[in-house]
């Protein structure tokens, strides 16, 4: 049985094309940054984010803490969304490495608001931590590939301004979001003083990921990345990976989002299952069991039955994510699956 695996946008295997451009990149010592294929990578980030500098680390969640601890002291507070990734999935991380407390607030699809925020935000007293720095997340992962409004980041940016904060972008996915909206990278970039992108999710990199800020920030990135064990050497054949996919993989995304919408449509069809086609605009399909007849486990149960595999992502949600390993026939393919499987015509 052929399996069509849509558990995540990380399980992309580089193509031959980028082995073959991999091969034969430049590389040299990046902890003394001279690693020529880093440097360009960097460059061409930099760029097209609108920043000053970048620095190629190994993962988004390394992209996020080296970037927390940048912008933070120990006992300093974090405000984040309830469902962030940094909040959820890097091992408690920002506690472990940095000494900081995370604050989480649930914003609608994972998107806090200035009220929101505004209302966590510490005065100055000596019983409080100090907030130090905004996270926002753009696409957010757990609310569904969701794309965070730009009018909404430019409102939070005011605020962040305004009470001398930081703001840090982890854009795991920025990449979708720049797709699903057609806006550039650097429009979103400009609201943050940091930004963190992955190469290794729908853009089909094997590793990597970047942070983009002022030179400072940077300056105190890089350290701290070594502090980490961070400090890659020839990692010039990863970051020819990087600028591979970035070049070749990028306008791609398009296809993954047509992709979501056809099993979102399709699930959505499904008696007693439910998609917020609103929220789907990028790569990620949350399916809601709405009727108790199946828990989200017999659903990935049936569907792996049918060589599907998929996530459970709640005792009722279960997540479908498109990526450039899937085609358009494997995905109509697990349409009329999901049909013999599901029922069809609410
Ligand atoms: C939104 C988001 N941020 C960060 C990460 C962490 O990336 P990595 O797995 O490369 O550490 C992920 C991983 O899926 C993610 O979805």
């Amino acid at each position: 049985m052929k399996t069509i695996d849509l558990r995540s946008d990380t399980l992309t295997r580089p193509s031959r094309p980028m082995r073959e451009y991999m091969m034969y990149a430049e590389v040299g010592d990046d902890v003394f940054a001279e690693d020529p294929t880093i440097n360009q990578l960097q460059s061409m980030i930099a760029e097209m984010t609108g920043k000053e500098a970048a620095l190629f680390v190994t993962s988004g969640t390394q992209a996020n803490q080296i970037s927390i601890n940048a912008h933070t002291q120990p006992g300093d507070e974090v405000i984040c969304d309830y469902n962030a990734h940094i909040f959820n999935y890097e091992s408690g991380a920002a506690g472990m490495l940095s000494g900081v407390q995370l604050h989480p607030v649930t914003g609608r699809n994972g998107h806090p608001t200035v009220e929101q925020i505004e209302a966590v935000i510490r005065p100055f007293d000596d019983h409080y931590p100090q907030t130090k720095l905004i996270c926002l997340e753009n696409t957010h992962n757990r609310a569904g590939g969701t794309v965070f409004p730009i009018e909404q980041i430019a409102a939070v940016a005011e605020l962040v301004e305004k009470h001398r904060l930081k703001m840090h972008l982890d854009g795991a996915r920025l990449w979708n979001a720049a797709i699903a909206t057609g806006l550039k990278i650097a429009d979103y970039a400009q609201y943050f003083d940091s930004v963190a992108l992955c190469f290794s999710k729908g853009l089909g990199a094997p590793a990597g990921s970047i942070i983009a800020g002022s030179k400072e920030f940077i300056k105190r990135a890089h350290f701290y990345r070594k502090a980490c064990g961070g400090g890659m050497r020839q990692a010039g054949i990863l970051a020819a990976a990087a600028i591979y996919a970035v070049e070749n993989h990028f306008e791609l995304l398009k296809r993954d989002h047509e992709h979501a919408r056809l099993l979102a449509e399709a699930l959505n069809d499904c008696p007693g299952i439910s998609v917020n086609m609103e929220q789907t605009k990028t790569n990620i399909v949350i399916a809601e069991l709405t009727d108790g007849r199946m828990t989200a486990e017999e659903m990935v149960e049936k569907l792996a039955g049918e060589g599907i595999l998929v996530f459970p992502f709640s005792p009722v949600k279960v997540r479908f994510v498109t990526h450039l390993d899937v085609s358009r026939a494997a995905i109509e393919e697990a349409v009329t699956i999901i049909h013999k499987l599901f029922g069809q015509g609410k």
